[in-house]
Parts: C-alpha cells; structure tokens; sequence
C-alpha cells in the first residue's frame, strides 16, 4: 500500500454484537485518530477496513463471513488497495483459521487487546505482511481520553470482562475469556474525568457484572461500585448491563432503591421459563429462584422495569418446555424481552454434546408467538404508564419538532416534550399520549 503518512489513511471500522463491541469501536477509533488516521463510516471509501465482530449467534457470524467475502473479493478480483482487518469475538473464535479461509485478509485482533489496533494497523502497512494478535493473558479493558465517543452526555463505562458462567450455549466464555474486572480505584476515576468534561449518564458494562470484583479484597464488589459511582455529584443517571439471576442479590436491590441516579430498568436474562432446559443450559437457577428474584426487587425497588432475554429451540425443548416459557412471560410480565432462536455454536457445551433438535420451523413458530406475547404485554404496560409523571435526561433536540426536545426516562423510555432544554438537563415529564414506543409528554 503506498501510504505515506498516517493522516491521509481512512479507517473504517464497521461494529456487530453487544454494547461492549460499541464501545471497543468508539476505543480504536480515538487512537487511531490520535495517530492521524481519519475515520470514515464508508467502508466503499477506507483505506483500512475493520470488521468489529460477534460470534454469539450463527447469523451475526453470517453476516461478517458475507462482507469479510466481499471486502476479499474487491481486493482479488478488482485489486482495490484495502487493509482488512477483523476485531472482536470472531478473531477468538476462529483465530488462525480466518487467515486459511480468507487468503487477503491481514491482520486478526483478540478481544484483549483493543488498544493495539493502531499499533497493528501501521505494522500491516509498513511490512505488508498479515499479523495476528491474541493474547489470552491480560486485563484487556482499557479507557482512554481519546476513546470517541458517539454522545456528548453519554458513556460506555467497562467494568469487567469475561465470564466464569458456563451456561451451556454461550460462546462468550470462549471468546472474551476468564472474568477479570476493573480495579474500582481505575472505576472512579474514569467516572469522575467524564463527569468532568461534561457526561451526565454512564453504561456500566460486563458479561455478568454483578460478579464484578470477586478477586479483590477490598470489599468493592458490584454493588459498593455502583453505589459510589452513583454518588459522584454530576453524574445523573447511571445503567448497567447485564446481570445473571444467581449473582443479583438484595443488597444490589437496596443499593438500586437507595439511589436516585441509578435507572430504574433492570435487564435480568431468564433464558427459559422450563426447570429442566435450565438445567440443561446450566444457568445456576431454577423458575422458583428466578421468580423469587423478581419478586425481591420489585417489592424493594418500586417501579422497577424488567426486562429478559429468552432463548427457544433448545437442544430437547419440548412443546411442554415451550409453554412453561411461555407462561412464565405471562405471569411476570416483562416490560421487554429479547427472545432469540437457539443456534448450536460449535466449541461450546451444548453443541458438544446435545443434538439441535428443534426442527427450525419450531423455533421459528415458538420465536414468534413469544414475540407477539411479549409485544403485547409490552403495549399494555406502556398505555398503563399515560398519565403517569417521570424524571427525564435531555438528550437532543428534537429534529423534527420545532421546540420540542428528546429525552430518557430512568426506565429507558424515549419520551418526546416541548421545552428548549440542554442537553443533560433534567426534567419531571407528564406522559400525555404514546406513539408507537415513543411517548409525548409535558412538562410538570
Ligand atoms: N451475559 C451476556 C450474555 C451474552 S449473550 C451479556 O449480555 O453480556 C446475550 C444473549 O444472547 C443471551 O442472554 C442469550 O439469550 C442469547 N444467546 C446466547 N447464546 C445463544 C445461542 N447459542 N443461541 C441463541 N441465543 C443465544
Ligand atoms: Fe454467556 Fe451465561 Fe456468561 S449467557 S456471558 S455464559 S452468564
């Protein structure tokens, strides 16, 4: 590549999967352009073109093996002059063998090591030659004052990475490794300079962070983190994602009820409503556990909104499994729920040694009919909510209302309002009507 100077280099990096992907993006991307790259969201217009991937189901695999193919194919056949490279959870997955199936594909980043993409990048071009960086030792969770960050009141906060858990048909374990978490001291500190230079609401992010800070022995497990970050005068809102039923407890509950800043949407995945798939998955919990946790935070918690993930089609999932799942959407009543298809991903237990057995055309009527119930449990508790007063976080104007502004309420509710507030202002907001999910209110 004849590329002289790192500032004349655009670098496209094109993100699939979780909020954790987000944000290792939004890293690269503030130290590359420290280095002089440009970014550029045109993957057609890149010099350096980056796939951030996911492996947690096979289509998100599908889709970046469909644009690593085509990126290849401009390079072989059309000779366009691009480095590719690949980041995230497929570069554990596959590792060496990406470099086998895509012959010009050049360099391969581990999920540990985010902060040396530009390092990396300027290797690839200056010795033409492919590198392939995984490390399985390492913290891997880096924060930076370059880190670009997509909102100017909002950040993606990583607290911890990994996960212990070995719930039978998860890759995560594989692809981000053992747990590791964030020394607290490095926690607050990143909170407080980004309370400093103006962001009002932080996402505290791990695969499982209510077991953050177990090997420490300070005494700062999740709960302590959370408490003191909401404590840090300036920041208004603080989220956090994503909890495992057997590691939330009631001190995180009173920690929730006791601090105003702390939303009010909790995000518990419950995977399946039937006590022998659970098992199956290993999930450490059973629908009597599961039930009494929901039934502890919401009588600690008042208001609390929850919301799950659901996974049909599990090895063994009989129509009876199924209707346990679905009475138990009916009878809890999730304010949201994400419900996915199982997809057998090779390495992990469950693909090891249970036959996927659902026939698809199963997977996809139990797929549906749940997310027509949950649909319309969502709508029902949303109309029940007119009427009712919430505290909001300004986040835009809005664009196609003149005078009217956008914001968030702490049960992560976009809500719609007259007023000519800034952004991360906070107001109390009367909801007056709703429109499809977006609710129109006044203030109060
Ligand atoms: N604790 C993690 C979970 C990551 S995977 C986190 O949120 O950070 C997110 C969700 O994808 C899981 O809760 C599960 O419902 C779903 N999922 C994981 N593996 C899957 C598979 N093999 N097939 C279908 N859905 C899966
Ligand atoms: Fe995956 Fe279970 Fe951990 S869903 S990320 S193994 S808690």
């Amino acid at each position: 590549m004849d590329i002289v100077k790192e500032k004349n280099i655009k670098v496209s990096i094109k993100t699939f999967g979780c909020q954790m992907n987000e944000y290792d993006t939004e890293l690269a991307s503030g130290l590359l352009m420290k280095q002089g790259y440009q970014m550029t969201s045109d993957e057609t217009e890149a010099d350096v073109a980056i796939l951030n991937t996911c492996s947690v189901r096979e289509h998100a695999e599908t889709r970046v093996f469909g644009r690593l193919s085509r990126l290849c194919f401009e390079k072989s056949k059309f000779g366009r002059n691009v480095v590719v490279g690949v980041m995230g959870c497929m570069s554990e997955n596959y590792k060496g063998e990406l470099f086998e199936r895509y012959p010009q594909l050049d360099f391969i980043v581990g999920t540990r090591n985010v902060k040396d993409v530009p390092r990396i990048v300027k290797q690839v071009i200056s010795d033409k030659k492919r590198v392939m960086l995984l490390e399985e030792e390492g913290l891997g969770i880096e924060f930076s004052e370059f880190t670009q960050r997509k909102h100017a009141y909002h950040a993606w906060v990583p607290i911890m990475t990994g996960c212990d858990k070995v719930c039978t048909f998860c890759i995560v374990p594989k692809t981000r490794g053992a747990e590791i978490s964030k020394p607290s001291k490095d926690v607050i500190e990143e909170v407080t300079r980004l309370r400093d230079r103006g962001y009002k609401s932080i996402t505290l992010l791990g695969q499982n962070v209510n077991s953050y800070g177990k090997e420490f022995a300070d005494g700062v497990g999740f709960p302590q983190l959370l408490e003191r970050l909401a404590q840090i005068d300036g920041i208004e809102m603080v989220s956090f994602t994503t909890s495992h039923p057997s590691d939330a407890i009631p001190e995180l509950f009173e920690v929730i009820r006791d601090n105003p800043a702390i939303t009010r949407r909790f995000h518990l995945p419950l995977q399946s409503g039937s006590d022998p798939i659970l098992k199956k998955m290993k999930r450490h919990h059973n629908m009597d556990q599961y039930l009494e946790k929901v039934e502890q935070l919401r009588s600690t918690v008042p208001g609390v909104d929850i919301t799950t993930d659901i996974i049909v089609g599990f090895p063994g999932e009989t129509e009876e499994d199924y209707q346990a799942t679905k009475e138990a959407l009916q009878k809890i009543e999730f304010d949201g729920a994400y419900i996915y298809k199982y997809s057998a991903r090779p390495g992990t237990p469950a693909a090891e040694n249970f036959e996927d057995d659902v026939a698809l055309s199963d997977k996809k009527r139990r797929n549906s009919e749940l997310l027509d119930i949950q649909d319309w449990i969502s709508q029902k508790k949303n109309q029940n909510r007119i009427g009712s007063t919430h505290k909001v976080l300004v986040e835009r104007k809005n664009s196609r209302g003149e005078g009217e502004v956008v914001g968030r309420t702490w049960i992560d509710k976009k809500i719609v309002f007259p007023g000519t507030e800034a952004v991360g202002d906070i107001c109390e907001v009367k909801i007056q009507k709703l429109v499809n999910d977006t609710f129109f209110g006044v203030k109060v």
